[in-house]
């Protein structure tokens, strides 16, 4: 996917972000429901002594999961470490990083849907029984060794729980779903963002920013910091709404937060294939993006926006999404009730 500034996924330009991360449950902006069980299940492992049960975070990049994983390990009183799905190899990496932890510690795998099966099958009884099997030794005389492992807890973060194995999803004991921000939470963060990064920006043009970052605290921070070069350069460092509004305007982001990618889609989707049903895999190859893309960055948005919908036949645009973009005469009646047909045939599936 052409890297366009609102992409979610974390870029190098991101770095300074590392400041802006929340530290705390107090910090921690949104997701309540996510904390309230959180809460209640860290107390209850102090109470009861023990280590917290393994956690899965899911959901779009740039919602807080890597931020959340340090902040329950900071909650516990413990240490964290960070490794990725794709950073463990062989199993022997695996081994050595099981290995180093202490009681208690948290383990946090990222894109943990990236793990290579033989490595998810030494987690497997590490997760459940705190035991590492190991080989020793070659050929006839190798044996295997079971070693203790201290109870640990394993957050996994994935953007596709679906994507996981079931025999690991089945292991985790918390399985904790981020959802988009609304933007009047969006705005809490850039207040806070905007301290931190100590820039001046008037009320008004927080909400604009806000509205305009699909959902996504990672994309409103960047957001933040690219409007407010603009507003350096252009109006001694000042963000009001008309400074707010050309630097979005050129970054080609429309009022709604979509960008050229979405708009690419929902063209495709209405002009090639007069709004769909139209499969994932289709939409791929006509627009030239990633499947992994369209699933993880785009639609969720779209979703939310009530541009598009799923049904069992493919993805449909919305009377909405026709609006947007100014095709509103393609859109018919007659179509409405199909969607609507569509639709009922994925209750009957439920
Ligand atoms: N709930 C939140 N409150 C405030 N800032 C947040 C929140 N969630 C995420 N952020 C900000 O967004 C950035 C991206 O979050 P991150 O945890 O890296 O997302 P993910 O791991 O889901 O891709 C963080 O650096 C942090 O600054
Ligand atoms: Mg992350």
């Amino acid at each position: 996917m052409t890297k366009s500034i609102v992409t979610p996924t974390n870029t190098r330009h991101d770095e300074k972000e590392k400041t802006l991360r929340p530290t705390s449950f107090r910090e921690y902006i949104g997701q309540e429901r996510n904390l309230e069980k959180l809460k209640v299940f860290i107390e209850a492992s102090k109470i009861r002594d023990d280590h917290l049960d393994h956690v899965l975070l899911y959901g779009p990049p740039g919602l807080g999961k890597t931020t959340l994983a340090q902040i329950i390990a900071h909650e516990m009183g413990v240490n964290i470490k960070i490794t990725s799905g794709p950073a463990i190899e062989r199993t022997g990496d695996l081994a050595a990083i099981l290995s180093s932890l202490k009681e208690r510690d948290v383990l946090f795998i990222d894109e943990i849907h990236r793990l290579n099966r033989t490595v998810e099958e030494v987690l497997y009884p590490a997760m459940e029984d705190y035991a590492l099997d190991i080989m020793i030794g070659k050929g006839p005389s190798a044996r295997s060794v079971r070693l203790d492992l201290p109870h640990f807890t394993l957050i996994g973060a994935t953007t596709r729980a679906g994507d996981l194995s079931s025999p690991l999803r089945d292991r985790f004991g918390v399985l904790l779903r981020l959802e988009l921000y609304d933007p009047a939470e969006l705005r809490q963060i850039i207040d806070r963002s905007a301290q931190v990064l100590d820039v001046a920006i008037e009320d008004q043009a927080k909400w604009e920013i806000a509205r305009r970052s699909r959902g996504t605290p990672r994309i409103v921070n960047r957001l933040l910091k690219r409007v407010s070069d603009f507003a350096l350069v252009a109006n001694n460092g000042v963000i009001d709404m008309p400074i707010c509004n050309q630097a979005l305007d050129l970054l080609e982001i429309d009022k709604l937060g979509l960008d050229q990618t979405d708009i690419k889609l929902l063209r495709t989707m209405i002009e090639h294939y007069d709004g769909g049903p139209v499969g994932l895999d289709t939409l791929a190859a006509s627009t030239g993006e990633e499947r992994g893309d369209i699933e993880d960055v785009c639609e969720p948005y779209l979703l939310q926006l009530g541009f598009i919908k799923r049904t069992p036949r493919g993805r449909v645009a919305m009377r909405r999404a026709y609006e947007h973009l100014g095709l509103s005469e393609r859109y018919s009646d007659e179509r409405e009730i199909h969607i609507l047909n569509w639709l009922e045939e994925s209750d009957e599936d439920e």
